[in-house]
């Protein structure tokens, strides 16, 4: 029995007062009171201030990238230990835009997700296809290197500690969704190719989806067996909007 996540990915929205004022919504819609695991993931300059409103709500806490660094001179970067000594439990690596604007190839999203788990997060492990990849017939491929490189760097063991997000890079902020049956397709996938190494593992491993899902589209999404939740973008900056898909992806 897997338990739901839902995952807000903030991204680079919003000031002090506005993310404020949203958790302090959510916080009072009940949002993480459901069946489902509620945490989102704002701004790391906000993570302190967030993490002190939703004290004790149920709301909890990632934020949306790691150094794969343990300390020292890195200049703008922020540690594991740092975001675990805030209060995140959980943090995003690999996310497409990481991939895409800031150059993060598969061996620096590996190192990025051992880093986090040696201070105690849960990595939320992003792939997913372009739109070019998908129409080449490519997406099987691309999504399963993108989840190989990981498994041979940490090996099979560390995804019993992690979640993976499948987000189709042409779903992402475009109003685009995968249909549930595509997304069920690829998270079959994933968690196939997680089987072959450890079936067990495979069995509890928890799968989002993301990419344009909203209070609209939720349900169905998450109706599909393998779809264990969403990372949810855009819609996350919405507290009524939120709380709606956070409740869809309940018991
Ligand atoms: P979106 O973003 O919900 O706005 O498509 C999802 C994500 O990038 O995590």
């Amino acid at each position: 029995m897997r338990r739901a996540l839902v995952a807000g990915n903030w991204k680079m929205h919003g000031s002090l007062a506005e993310s404020g004022r949203l958790v302090d919504e959510l916080v009072a819609l009940r949002a993480g009171a459901g069946g489902a695991e509620v945490i989102v993931c704002p701004p790391f300059v906000y993570l302190s201030e967030i993490a002190r409103r939703a004290g004790g709500a149920a709301i909890g806490l990632g934020a949306q990238d790691v150094c794969a660094e343990e300390s020292g001179a890195h200049t703008g970067e922020v540690s594991a230990a740092m975001l675990a000594d805030v209060g995140c439990s959980y943090v995003i690596v690999g996310h497409s835009e990481r991939r895409s604007l800031y150059g993060e190839d598969d061996a620096l999203v590996a190192r990025k997700f051992v880093a986090a788990q040696r201070h105690g997060l849960v990595p939320i492990l992003c792939v997913g296809e372009s739109l070019a990849e998908r129409e080449s017939g490519a997406m099987p491929a691309v999504v399963t290197r993108q989840v190989d490189v990981v498994l041979q760097v940490a090996g099979v063991a560390a995804f019993a500690g992690a979640v993976v997000a499948y987000e189709p890079v042409w779903a992402i902020g475009t109003g685009r969704t995968a249909s549930a049956g595509q997304a069920q397709e690829v998270h079959a996938l994933i968690r196939g190719r997680i089987a072959a190494s450890d079936a067990t593992i495979a069995a509890s491993l928890r799968i989002l989806y993301g990419g344009s899902v909203k209070a609209a589209n939720a349900a169905e999404l998450f109706a599909m067996p393998d779809v264990d939740g969403g990372l949810v973008g855009g819609a996350s900056l919405q507290a009524g909007e939120f709380a709606t898909i956070c409740a869809a992806a309940g018991p």
